[in-house]
């Protein structure tokens, strides 16, 4: 059995020991739920992948509490790493940047980078603040499933795979953070999230160039970067707000979830279960993985989504729909 611990003083602290002797903890963070290990502790770190479910040679995100002293575990010297930092933590945004002396291999799939993150979640700060290294932490679901926004979340998902859960208010931003590389001089976003790529262009003042576009080659294994990931059980479909006569078709049978933000769009289904969203990226990625998890539990069998329009405040919302989609 797995012990859900309180976000008191006491239940953090609990957490803090419990992950200082080795043990696995699901915790709350601002993006997901992350499952957490020390990544002192080998068995722990290889913990995780039991857990989960997932292959070895993906690399794990640290994470740190704000003004943790960084300097032998990841190179964070750069001027773009500064600002970025200076700009965005604590907050949803990873950096990869050269690997420290002190971060193990383990962590970072054998790789000469890491992945760092300092997450605003106050209750994860509160928890690395009691810790001397580092914890990495996937996304506390099984591999390739929807991520966590709430501790039960985890629960269902993880019970009796891992030791405790720490509680903490449901995950605002909903779905996981920016990745960004400055591996080789040049920026790159490996992974989509509530930070822009357009944001992170103006601080930086220079162009933050996509996976396919980079100079360098990044010889980078991003689990999330597999194509279909986040996947619910439910088939999803993404529509256009004009639908395709050949989609009105599969919703004519079968437990439906239309799912979408404009009038002109869910009109066309209304004789189906209809959840109406704010038209607003960050609220839709808030909700998004709870959607998909209660249509499961629901039972519904096909849900419809509104497909996002093509713009860098929507890129995350639509880099996880494209990988929950259904391919025929
Ligand atoms: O929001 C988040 O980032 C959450 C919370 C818990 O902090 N964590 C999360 O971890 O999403 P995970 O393991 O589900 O995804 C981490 C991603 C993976 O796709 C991994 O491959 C990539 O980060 N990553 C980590 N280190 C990397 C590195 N050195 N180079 C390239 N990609 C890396
Ligand atoms: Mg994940």
């Amino acid at each position: 059995m797995t012990e859900l611990l309180h976000a008191s003083e006491e239940g953090i602290a609990a957490a803090a020991q419990a992950l200082s002797q080795g043990k696995l903890v699901g915790f709350p963070t601002e993006t997901v739920f992350g499952l957490g290990a020390l990544v002192t502790v080998p068995q722990a770190v290889e913990g995780i992948f039991i857990a989960k479910g997932r292959p070895v040679n993906h690399p794990l995100i640290a994470h740190v509490s704000k003004g943790f002293d960084l300097s032998d575990w990841a190179d964070l010297s750069s001027p773009d790493a500064q600002s970025l930092i200076k700009n965005f933590w604590p907050g949803p945004l990873t950096l990869v940047v050269p690997r420290g002396p002190k971060m193990p291999l383990s962590v970072t799939g054998g790789q000469d980078s890491v992945g760092i993150r300092c997450p605003s979640h106050p209750v994860a700060q509160k928890l690395l603040a009691l810790l001397n290294a580092p914890v990495a932490a996937p996304s506390a679901n099984r591999f390739g499933k929807v991520s966590p926004t709430a501790s039960q979340h985890v629960l269902d998902e993880l019970n009796g795979r891992i030791d405790f859960v720490l509680d903490g208010d449901s995950s605002s931003v909903g779905i996981e953070s920016t990745i960004v590389s400055l591996l080789g001089g040049q920026v790159v976003l490996l992974r989509p999230g509530s930070v822009t790529r357009d944001q992170i262009e103006k601080v930086l003042g220079c162009k933050v160039h996509l996976p396919d576009e980079a100079l360098y080659d990044q010889g980078l294994r991003v689990s999330g970067n597999l194509e279909q990931h986040y996947c619910p059980d439910a088939s999803l479909y993404l529509c256009d707000e004009v639908a395709d006569p050949a989609l009105l078709n599969v919703v004519s049978s079968g437990k439906v979830l239309v799912v979408g933000w404009t009038k002109a769009f869910l009109t066309q289904f209304e004789k189906c279960d209809v959840l109406d969203l704010p038209d607003d990226p960050q609220a839709v990625a808030q909700r998004l993985y709870s959607i998909l998890r209660n249509a499961d539990k629901q039972g519904v069998e096909k849900i419809i989504f509104q497909r996002p329009p093509i713009n860098e405040c929507w890129r995350g919302v639509t880099d996880r729909l494209q990988r929950a989609a259904f391919r025929s």
